[in-house]
């Protein structure tokens, strides 16, 4: 069982707040996600109020807001970002557009105020900004406790009512003393005792699962990710393998290697269903439609097999990984809209939750935390370990596009009319590339900030075809394309992992667009990234030596003129392309 929540986190709009409830959760004190208009009522056994930060404008018509009655609880309340400008609004206070956006890093200046939320803390710092919205009055009986030099109220305080806000983020690891804030206000100004401890919790979950599943037997999609094969080893161990299943569904859109691989987890059958998903896929360009298409697909593969193998009589239930952030992102907050359905949450599964037929061993926990409890019951490295791998595959890392259509010169570089993905301020975006000719990120973020409407930037490591003679083409996601991707991918992991790089980064998508010739179609995107924990990343460059050996095997793959290097950091460019 796990403990009453002592953080309360509302969410405002589903990106950061569940790194805020983590990075408490890392402090040893329970911590969980609500909605943001929970009643106030519901929120009082609290010791601490979180308010999270979100993309919308409190001007904004259906912007989110809290329950002004938490205010009159009398717990303390903390606002990050959003959260901060709700509050201003909310208690009094007026909130306005900045004159300009302020994006990435900052120096804060802190006052040296003797007050428990900034213990500590005083002096100059380097803080994270997204926003454009602005505390342009403080409310009365606050203050202001520290500036930016785009930001006049970069921090705002009313001890005396426990209230507190500020306007970067301090739950990304770029506000370097971020931790420090979380932990006054969780100890030093909420109170809270330590009651949170990941370690030594297998014991308990197989005993959770021997409870929920009863004598039944339990049946599992295992993807090879590490969720769901902690959660299906959680299983094996707890009932034993006799009583537990696993299917792992082929969808085609897996890297090299792949199925072998999960096959090797032992007790578990492969499902074909390429063809099935290609089909759905023929002629489809926008990458939102794909990844509906990759999810209706995934449950109608999911309905057959439990319908054809009679699976889910009343001696079977279904077994899934399902995380904290996949219940919470499905949950039907005011913001579900902005939110993917988790595939672990449709109406099918709904029913079957309903019914008590589902068992989700690791649904209270993060990503962190269940690889936590897979070292504990000795998973292997190589599994825990992955990079992060998307779950609709390969689909989001190969681009399509919907015409024909040159590349833009400009003073600059280039601009490749393809769409990839971005995030301004909490926000996608798509937006076209820029190609400069220099493997330098400087002059990336200096241009990615001065032109609009560009949300990346690349360089070639090494090209074919002069990059001014390609151009990009009409394409969907095709069999072909797919193998190409495929094997650019192997040869990225193959090198990286024999030369130990992969170790070196976060995660290292490989990524197909459309650019290139009549001879060889398509081009390939490096994009090595460092990163804690995927809501940030930075652009990083390997060394020459290991980039020339990518770049000429990657050239010797059929249908590729040439070789690219993402030069964006996140934001303002996604870590996939989509
Ligand atoms: P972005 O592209 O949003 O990705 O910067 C952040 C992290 O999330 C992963 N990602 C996904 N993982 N299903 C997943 O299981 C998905 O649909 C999905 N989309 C993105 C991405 O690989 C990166 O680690």
């Amino acid at each position: 069982m796990n403990p009453t929540a002592q953080i309360i986190v509302l969410d405002a709009g589903g990106q950061y707040c569940h790194l805020i409830a983590r990075k408490v959760r890392d402090l040893g004190v329970y911590a969980e996600v609500c909605a943001s208009e929970t009643p106030a009522a519901e929120l009082s056994s609290a010791k601490g109020i979180v308010i999270s930060g979100g993309p919308s404008s409190v001007y904004d018509p259906d912007s989110p807001t809290v329950d002004p009655a938490i205010f009159s609880l009398g717990v303390p309340v903390l606002g990050i970002c959003y959260g901060q400008q709700l509050m201003a609004l909310l208690l009094g206070g007026e909130v306005r557009k900045g004159v300009k956006g302020e994006y990435g890093l900052a120096t804060l200046e802190l006052d040296d105020a003797a007050d428990p939320l900034f213990a500590g803390l005083a002096g100059t710092q380097q803080v994270w900004m997204s926003h454009r919205d602005v505390v342009g009055r403080v409310p009365e009986g606050f203050s202001v406790i520290g500036r930016t030099s785009t930001c006049a109220v970069a921090a705002m305080a009313a001890p005396a009512r426990g209230f507190y806000s500020v306007q970067f983020h301090l739950e990304v690891v770029h506000t370097t003393r971020g931790k420090e804030y979380l932990a006054n206000f969780a100890f030093r100004v909420c109170g809270c005792q330590k009651d949170w401890d990941v370690r030594h919790r297998a014991p308990m979950l197989e005993q959770e699962i021997r409870e929920c599943v009863g004598t039944r037997n339990v049946f599992f999609f295992v993807s090879g990710g590490v969720d769901s094969s902690v959660a299906f080893a959680l299983c094996t161990r707890a009932l034993g393998a006799d009583r537990v299943r696993g299917v792992y569904v082929d969808t085609g859109l897996m890297r090299e290697g792949e199925t072998d691989f999960v096959r090797r987890m032992g007790n578990l059958t492969v499902e074909h269903a390429e063809e099935q998903f290609l089909t759905a896929l023929a002629g489809v360009t926008d990458p939102e439609r794909k990844r509906h298409i990759i999810g209706e697909e995934f449950v109608r593969v999911q309905e057959r097999i439990i319908e054809s193998r009679r699976l889910l009589d009343e001696n079977w239930i279904l077994g899934q990984g399902t995380i904290y952030p996949d219940t919470i992102e499905s949950g039907g907050t005011a913001k579900a809209a902005l939110i993917k359905t988790h595939h672990n949450r449709v109406a099918g599964i709904q029913k079957l939750m309903a019914a008590g037929r589902i068992v989700e061993p690791l649904k209270s926990f993060y990503k962190d935390e269940v690889r936590a409890v897979g070292r504990e019951i000795s998973l292997a490295g190589e599994l825990l370990d992955r990079h992060p791998f998307p779950g609709p595959g390969l689909a989001i890392r190969c681009l399509c596009s919907e015409f024909d259509a040159p590349l833009r010169p400009t003073a600059e570089g280039f601009i490749v009319p393809v769409h990839s993905v971005g995030v301004q301020g909490d926000s996608r975006t798509y937006a076209p590339v820029l190609a400069i000719d220099a493997l330098d990120h400087a002059r990336a973020t200096e241009l990615i900030n001065a032109i609009s409407g560009v949300n990346r930037v690349i360089a070639p490591v090494e090209t074919r075809v002069p990059v001014g003679n390609m151009q990009v083409r009409a394409c969907s996601l095709t069999a072909e394309r797919l193998e190409r991707l495929r094997k650019a991918d192997g040869i990225v992991r193959r090198l990286t992992h024999e030369t130990g790089y992969d170790h070196e980064v976060w995660q290292f998508p490989v990524i197909l667009i459309p650019l290139g010739s009549a001879e060889s179609p398509d081009s390939v995107v490096l994009r090595p990234v460092d990163s804690v924990d995927g809501m940030t990343a930075q652009s990083v460059l390997m060394k020459a030596e290991l980039r020339e050996r990518i770049s000429t095997e990657l050239l010797h793959v059929a249908g590729v003129a040439g070789v690219f290097y993402d030069l964006t950091h996140k934001p303002p460019g996604t870590i996939e392309w989509e």
